[in-house]
């Protein structure tokens, strides 16, 4: 997609007020405010309805912005030379003299910090001062938006301006590192846990239970369309959506895809554009098949479990 200078630079000013802006990842869209701000940040927990305690992704242009608000080690320099920008989330240490504001990291000592790919998102994060706090840009236990009618969808003119990249490439949230300790896994997401241990060359713990509060955006039921979801689903009741990993003639009715021949970059893309598509749709439940387990399947397998938490 080609981008538009002039929304970016529109997007600029409006940050440099102290408001929040919608803005394109390769990831999902986030909802953007200066990450140095106290009045700022505290506008994305209350358009988000988040609780004041789990704290927000910081992201950065380059690597130079970062060093002067956290500490980084030798893991953190192989995981950032291979990945970065793109879908991975680092949790770092914080430096005693961060201008992070105490906000966004609801006084803890560390601070989750990321890197976008996304053309329109690296352009504006060039033209500021400051780096941007940003969760993903959805009302909080609901699914991500992978493109701007999601965002308008969810906040309507709550936000001052969404700014538009199209539809996000990956389509999950990054893969979530923590590098405090010894690296473990906080969260699956757009990078698969196996390209992360090829670089480290060493085992990587997994930290994923929702009981476990270090990552609160953890919780149990999240990404969640709003409808009911019946997981390992063989045979469709009348009445429900059936969504399949590839296409399949066998089934005809109800049914939606989320790619052609079963390739899970394309499904993950598609996730949340069509559970957010069967919803509008006006289904009352959705009934999916089983996924294989592998590679970024776990990550889509790791959404719809949370997701399917949901039944009311
Ligand atoms: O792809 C993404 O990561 C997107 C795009 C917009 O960058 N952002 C995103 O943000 O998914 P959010 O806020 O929806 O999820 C961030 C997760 C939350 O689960 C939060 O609890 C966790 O990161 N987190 C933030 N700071 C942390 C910290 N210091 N330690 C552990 N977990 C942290
Ligand atoms: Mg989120």
């Amino acid at each position: 997609m080609k981008y538009n200078l002039s929304n970016i630079k529109k997007a600029k000013k409006i940050l440099d007020k102290h408001d929040c802006v919608a803005i394109p990842t390769e990831t999902v869209y986030g909802l953007a405010a200066n990450a140095y701000s106290d009045k700022a940040v505290k506008k994305i927990f209350k358009l988000k309805r988040r609780p004041k305690n789990n704290p927000l992704i910081v992201h950065y242009y380059s690597l130079m912005e970062l060093k002067k608000d956290c500490e980084i080690g030798v893991n953190f320099q192989k995981l950032y030379n291979k990945f970065s920008p793109g879908p991975i989330t680092y949790i770092l240490r914080l430096k005693k003299n961060s201008k992070i504001s105490k906000k966004v990291t609801n006084k803890k000592e560390t601070l989750a910090v990321r890197f976008p790919k996304h053309k329109v998102a690296r352009k504006l994060l060039k033209l500021l001062d400051y780096p941007l706090a940003a969760p993903s840009a959805n009302i909080s236990t609901k699914i991500s938006a992978v493109n701007s009618k999601h965002v308008e969808e969810d906040f309507g003119n709550k936000i001052k301006f969404i700014l538009d990249g199209g539809n996000s490439v990956i389509g999950l949230e990054s893969t979530i590192v923590s590098l405090v300790d010894r690296p473990k896994i906080l969260r699956l997401g757009g990078l698969s846990n196996s390209e992360i241990k090829k670089v480290l060359k060493k085992n990587l713990r997994l930290e994923l239970n929702p009981l476990q509060t270090s990552s609160p955006g953890q919780m149990k039921i999240h990404y969640s369309p709003g409808i009911p979801i019946r997981l390992n689903i063989k045979k469709p009741r009348e009445d429900e959506a059936y969504l399949l990993l590839k296409k399949n003639i066998k089934f005809q009715k109800n049914v939606y895809y989320l790619s052609k021949n079963g390739d899970l970059k394309e499904a993950a893309r598609n996730l949340y554009f069509t559970l957010r598509r069967i919803k509008k749709d006006k289904f009352k439940s959705i009934a999916i098949e089983k996924i294989k387990n592998i590679g970024l399947g776990k990550t889509i397998n790791d959404r719809l479990l949370r997701a399917s938490k949901f039944n009311g």
